[in-house]
Parts: structure tokens; C-alpha cells; sequence
């Protein structure tokens, strides 16, 4: 009943001031509002506040996922408000919200009220969590690194929130290999001393992959022996070397094409059908315990493509080839792929006993080349961030046994190679330009809840 009887009141109230606008003197200045905290705050819903401000027509109510209020709210950029509040709808449990709200007569329109937090139901994250922390032992966080942003501003970065690395580049045989028994190991042996010096894991990438071939070797004139014999020595040079340092390393990658079938590549060609079994057993052989992982992409979506990889993986350990985990490159979109074609992928690397590391995290908020966004909206950046929460939710969820780490394939929005790659503009990763934590890393955090 008093509750009825307020909301009357209050209804007077408003409809008084509506009715008496004519009347106010335009020179008095409109008083600017007042926010009040959110009530009937539930998982996906909460009530916005404010005190009346006389004379206002109406109100302007700005509901944002950031205290800066960049990023808002689908249709609570301005909205009109009628009343002196406002079910706010279709949020996210355990959520920070922010709101604002300015008045409005005529066209005139006040200054913005104080901010208020509000925090949805649900388990709540702090964004201010450290990546490294939040997963705490359960399994490493990665990032791919390089060894000329290793110092300043990165080297905060990598040290307070990532327990793992990755050399984007420079541990690639095109890089290492700089001729027959010849190897520059300049950047990879800064990499791995960085790694050592501040107590963090190395994940080595990649020993053999098609897209990293020096150019002496495309253009080898010796022998398939002698070629054999170069991979072999390769490999041989590069996990002896950082035998205890390196934990793992990528020893094939991408060996299957899209859409099926093998890769048509130069070991292929020279080494035979059996050059992946070999890899892995050279691998092997100059460190016996390094954890050995075949890596690819897209397996998740291109079903075939699955099919073939899993048959290459049966197929090693059928011939008892020194395999210990599978690496899923998760280059993904922010619509694709779903949480349940990830988790078939993901139950087929368990389903063998295997290793799983979720490799080359980013994901991509520009996916569908007609509609390339060139800011990215609220409801992308949410898309985006939920992406990122399932792939780690996804992670958390695998029994420990099985898990390694998830690396993400950068830091920084403008330094991915999908900037590169698509030609356009995304913000594919953590960090914004400035190192800024984005949604994207609060994504991440809630999906390790
Ligand atoms: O460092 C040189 C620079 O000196 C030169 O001026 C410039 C001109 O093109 O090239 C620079 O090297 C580039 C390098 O990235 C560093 O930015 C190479 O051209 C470029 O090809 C290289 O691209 C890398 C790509 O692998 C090929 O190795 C990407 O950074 C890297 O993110 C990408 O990573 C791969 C994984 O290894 C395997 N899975 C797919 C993933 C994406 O392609």
C-alpha cells in the first residue's frame, strides 16, 4: 500500500513538473541530477535512480560496462526517460555497470550526475585481477612475446599477469636456421633467458612448420637424405639447446590442410608421408622430457579438417610416436566457434590422453568481411568479451591432468598479426595500445570462475 501511495506521489510529482515547464523562467538554469544507487539489483536487470530536477521534461540515461562510459549498454547511449528511473534490462550476472543521467527542457540539457556503480547478481569478478594469479596453479597463462618487447611497460606486463611465453617469431626455423649447421640463436636465446630470469615457463614454437621455411632450404638442391638429415639436425640443435629451459615444444605445425588431406609441404615432398612420426621422434630423442605437442588451427569449424587431424593423432600414438599433448590455435571469432563445437574439439584431445594447450589465442571482432566494423560497437565488444569468457570456461572446465596453458597470441590490439593478415582495423586481444586491461581480459578472468 505505501508503496503504491509513493509511486502515486511520485507520478504527481512528475506530472506537475511536466505540466508547469511553460511556466518556468527560461533564464533559470537547469539543475543538473542527482544519481542515486540502483535498487532491485538482480542477475540480469537493475533499477537507475535519480532525484528530480525541477522543470526537467524528461531525463537521459547513460548505461555503460566502463566507468569512462565507452563502452554502452545497447540503447542506453541517452536514453529518454519519462520518469525518475529505469529498469535497466538484458545485462550480464556479476557484472559492473555504470550509470549517469542528465535532465532535459527544451534543448536544453544538464550537466551529467554523478556516476553510479552497480554490480549485476551473479559471481563477480574484479577486474583488476591479475591473469596469472586468477589461474593460479591450475595452468600457465601465455603470451606470444618477441625479444625487442621484453623491457618497460611489456616486461610489467608479461611479469605481473602471464606465467608462461611464447616466441611469436623468433624460435621459427626461418629465423634460427640461417644455413646448412649453421643457426642464429640470438632472439630465441633473449627469449629464454627473459623466461628464466623472471621465473616464467617457455612454450617453444614451432620446429617444423610450412609457413617458416628459409629460403635456402625451399631452394635445397641436395639429396631427400641429405634434406632429412638437415631436418634432423635441426631439430637436434634447437630442443638440445634449451633442454630444462623449454617445457614444451610445438614440433609439427598445421600439417593438415583446410578442408582435409595432408599438407602438400617441402617435408612432405622430400622426407615421406612418415616425416611428422620422425619429427616427433627427434624431438624426443634430444630431450626426454620435454612435453611434445602437434599444433593446428580451425579444427573446431572445419570438420573435416577435425577428422584428419585426429586421424594423424590416433595414427601417431598407434605407432607409439612421442606425442604428449595437442595444441588448438584458437585464431577465433567472436561469433564462432560455439562453446559446443569448441567442447566436441576439446573432448576429442581428451578422448586420447592427451595434452591440451589452447595456443595463439585472439579473437576477432571483425569476422564477416561486408560488414567490417571500423569502431567497435558495445554489443560487439560484449560479443567479443563472452567469446573470450567461454574459451577459457571451456579450459577451466578439463579435468587437470589435461591441462598446460592457454597463450594468447599477443598483447597489444595494434602489434596482432590481424591487423596484418585481414588488412583492417580489430582488437583482437587484451590489452589496447597503451596496455590498457580491456573488457576482453575481464572476459577472461570470469571464465576461470
Ligand atoms: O621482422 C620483420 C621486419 O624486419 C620486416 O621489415 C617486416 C616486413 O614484412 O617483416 C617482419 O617480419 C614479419 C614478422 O611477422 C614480424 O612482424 C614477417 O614478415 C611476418 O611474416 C611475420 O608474421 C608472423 C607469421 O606467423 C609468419 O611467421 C606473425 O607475426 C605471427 O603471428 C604468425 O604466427 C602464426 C603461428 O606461428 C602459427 N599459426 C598461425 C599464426 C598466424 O599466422
Amino acid at each position: 500500500m505505501k508503496k503504491i501511495f509513493v509511486g502515486i506521489c511520485t507520478g504527481i510529482v512528475f506530472f506537475l513538473n511536466a505540466c508547469s515547464k511553460d511556466d518556468a523562467p527560461s533564464s533559470a538554469i537547469l539543475a543538473t541530477p542527482v544519481a542515486n544507487p540502483a535498487t532491485e539489483i538482480n542477475d540480469t536487470s537493475f533499477k537507475a535512480k535519480w532525484n528530480f530536477v525541477s522543470s526537467a521534461q524528461n531525463y537521459l540515461l547513460d548505461v555503460s560496462l566502463s566507468r569512462d562510459f565507452t563502452d554502452f549498454v545497447t540503447n542506453y547511449n541517452a536514453k529518454s526517460v519519462n520518469d525518475l528511473n529505469d529498469i535497466v534490462m538484458n545485462l550480464i550476472g556479476g557484472t559492473q555497470y555504470y550509470y549517469r543521467v542528465r535532465a532535459v527542457r527544451g534543448t536544453e540539457i544538464s550537466n551529467y550526475s554523478n556516476v553510479i556503480s552497480v554490480i549485476t547478481s551473479g559471481t563477480f569478478v574484479n577486474a583488476d585481477t591479475l591473469l596469472k594469479v586468477k589461474a593460479a596453479n591450475n595452468f600457465f597463462v601465455g603470451a606470444a612475446v618477441s625479444s625487442s618487447r621484453l623491457s618497460g611497460a611489456y616486461n610489467t606486463l608479461i611479469t605481473t599477469e602471464f606465467s608462461s611465453i611464447t616466441a611469436e617469431n623468433e624460435m621459427k626455423m626461418e629465423t634460427i636456421f640461417t644455413g646448412p649447421g649453421t643457426y642464429n640463436w640470438t632472439q630465441a636465446d633473449a627469449i629464454v633467458d627473459y623466461a628464466i630470469a623472471n621465473n616464467i615457463n617457455v612454450h617453444g614454437h614451432a620446429l617444423v612448420w610450412h609457413g617458416s621455411v628459409p629460403s635456402w632450404m625451399n631452394s635445397y638442391t641436395g639429396t631427400d637424405a641429405e634434406f632429412e638429415q638437415l631436418v634432423h639436425d635441426y631439430i637436434t640443435a634447437v630442443v638440445t639447446r634449451y633442454v630444462g629451459k623449454v617445457t614444451s615444444w610445438d614440433v609439427v605445425n598445421e600439417a593438415i590442410n583446410d578442408g582435409g588431406g595432408t599438407r602438400n609441404t617441402i617435408f612432405l615432398q622430400k622426407m615421406g608421408a612418415n616425416y611428422i612420426a620422425k619429427c616427433f621422434q627427434w624431438a624426443r630423442e634430444a630431450d626426454p622430457n620435454v612435453l611434445l605437442f602437434y599444433n593446428d588451427y580451425n579444427t573446431s569449424t572445419d570438420i573435416s579438417k577435425q577428422n584428419d587431424v585426429y586421424a594423424l593423432i590416433d595414427d601417431l600414438k598407434t605407432n607409439n610416436v612421442p606425442i604428449d599433448g595437442v595444441g588448438l590455435q584458437m585464431h577465433i571469432k567472436y561469433d564462432s566457434p560455439t562453446k559446443q563445437e569448441l567442447q566436441t574439439d576439446v573432448d576429442k584431445v581428451l578422448a586420447r590422453n592427451l595434452k591440451l594447450h589452447f595456443s595463439e589465442l585472439d579473437v576477432r571482432a571483425n569476422s564477416n568481411d561486408s560488414q567490417v566494423l571500423n569502431t567497435l560497437t558495445p554489443e560487439r565488444k560484449l560479443a567479443q568479451k563472452m567469446k573470450y569468457r567461454e574459451v577459457v570456461e571451456v579450459y577451466n572446465a578439463i579435468p587437470a591432468t589435461y591441462k598446460y596453458a592457454i597463450t594468447v597470441w599477443g598483447m597489444k590490439y595494434n602489434e596482432s598479426w590481424i591487423l596484418n593478415q585481414f588488412n583492417r582495423v580489430d582488437w583482437p586481444l587484451l590489452f589496447d595500445n597503451s596496455f590498457n586491461r580491456k573488457v576482453t581480459h575481464t572476459g577472461f578472468l570470469e571464465g576461470l570462475e
